[in-house]
């Protein structure tokens, strides 16, 4: 390295970060101080209520957590049960919290809660992370609970990750088939909303959850979410709108929390990036831009280019039509062009066709079947969904080296 590039690098981190004043407050993995959850009042209040038995030694309710992603399941479940844990007087509370998508096995679940919930100096149980039986870990964890607790909350977060239902089984039932004297309460998460409705009747009927439902946060609520946030960036570095801008972005999406603070936190990186001395919404709007792009690239940039092609002959139809759907005769013509252009020998058009498909299912695309009367049989018409950004959709459709000469304005597809 020669003294100049050290000069560099020594005078970036001998400054003080002009955009962020306190980055953590917008990573992703933060979690939030109790006076900055802010648009669930309703549902903590309804969580609350379900296990306020528990204070006084009570047996708390089982209770099923549904929403989409981002609205704030596992915060607020994490964030009650440890208000339960902390105000609890003459009670003893446990409180354990497993992401069920890590330790989706029974033994593995079980093994986890039973290590969280363990003080080994005070029940002389020692809980290996892995080695002993199913039913060794369920003693364990049994006399544990014995040992320690009154009542304890267990939080399976991503429930539905689960291999079966044995765990939410022989939780539900431990009291009642005498294995520990320990009230236990589930809190089971999932964004899978027929989850709970499809568990054997065996485990619905001891389970007997109460469901709460978490709805997605509407532009209001993303924005106070942000605005409890702004302190991660330098006094005036915001410029006004930008918080504003964030949400509505995200709450046009899915009203995903995780979301509008990852378009807040990357607007900020944008502007360091380009050395300006505040976020506009121009940031905001490149780093919404950049978001789609990787999420788009992780769903289909690793398709194979006989999928990428017909993709990429649905958008270039929409950009040179204007229309917003077309039949698979259309796209099929659209997709040999293409082939031809780069190279690439085409499939039949009913191999394209189940291609198409394919990029439905995966909700990358809208098909839809029309019936043509009684000599016609059926056409299927097929387009970008609308939500989609075409322009992000039709770059990310055409990175492969193949496309790298395609002027898609010039290379005519529709005849
Ligand atoms: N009401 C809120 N106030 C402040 N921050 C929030 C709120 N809701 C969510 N967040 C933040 O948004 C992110 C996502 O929230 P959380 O992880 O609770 O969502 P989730 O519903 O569990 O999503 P998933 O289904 O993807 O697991 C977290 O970083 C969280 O801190
Ligand atoms: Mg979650």
């Amino acid at each position: 390295m020669d003294d100049e590039s050290g000069d560099v690098a020594a005078e970036i981190f001998g400054k003080p970060d002009p955009i962020f004043e306190q980055k953590s407050l917008v990573d992703v993995d933060h979690v939030p101080q109790p006076e900055r959850i802010v648009g669930r009042d309703d549902e903590i209040r309804a969580l609350s209520m379900q296990l306020r038995s528990a204070i006084d030694g009570g047996s708390p309710e089982n209770v099923v957590i549904y929403g989409e992603t981002g609205t704030g399941k596992s915060l607020v479940a994490k964030h009650v049960s440890k208000v339960a844990e902390s105000m609890a007087e003459d009670v003893r509370i446990g409180t354990a919290y497993i992401d069920c998508s890590d330790d989706d096995t029974e033994t593995q679940a079980v093994s986890h809660i039973a290590r969280k919930l363990n003080n080994e100096d005070q029940t002389g149980v020692s809980v290996p992370e892995m080695g002993l039986s199913k039913s060794v870990y369920y003693t364990r964890l049994y006399s544990i609970l014995d040992e320690l607790y009154d009542v304890a909350l267990i939080i399976l977060d991503e429930a539905d990750m689960q291999a079966d239902d044995g765990l939410l089984m022989s939780l539900s039932r431990s009291r009642e088939t005498g294995k520990t004297d320990c009230r236990v309460g589930v809190i089971a998460i999932s964004n899978k909303v027929r989850w709970a409705e499809n568990l054997n009747d065996r485990v619905k009927s001891s389970l007997q959850p109460r469901e709460l439902n978490f709805h997605s946060y509407d532009a209001n609520q993303l924005r106070s979410i942000l605005e409890h946030r702004r302190d991660a960036f330098r006094g005036g570095v915001l410029e006004d709108g930008v918080i504003q801008l964030s949400a509505a972005l995200a709450a046009q999406d899915h009203g995903d929390a995780r979301q509008a603070i990852d378009i807040l936190r990357n607007a900020g990186m944008l502007a360091q990036q380009q050395d300006s001395e505040t976020v506009t919404e121009k940031h905001v709007r490149g780093a919404r831009r950049e978001a789609e792009k990787d999420r788009f690239h992780d769903l289909i940039g690793g398709l194979t280019i006989q999928k990428k092609t017909t993709l990429a002959a649905v958008t270039t139809l929409h950009k040179q039509t204007g229309r917003d759907e077309f039949p698979t005769g259309e796209i099929y013509t659209a997709y040999t062009n293409l082939c031809q252009v780069i190279g690439v020998e085409p499939r039949t058009e009913r191999r394209v066709r189940d291609f198409v498909r394919n990029l439905a299912f995966l909700d990358v695309l809208d098909a839809r079947k029309e019936n043509q009367g009684r000599a016609g049989g059926i056409t299927i018409y097929a387009g970008l969904q609308p939500a989609h950004d075409l322009e992000i959709v039709h770059e990310i459709a055409m990175t492969d080296d193949r496309f790298a000469d395609v002027d898609d304005s010039e290379t005519t597809v529709s005849k």
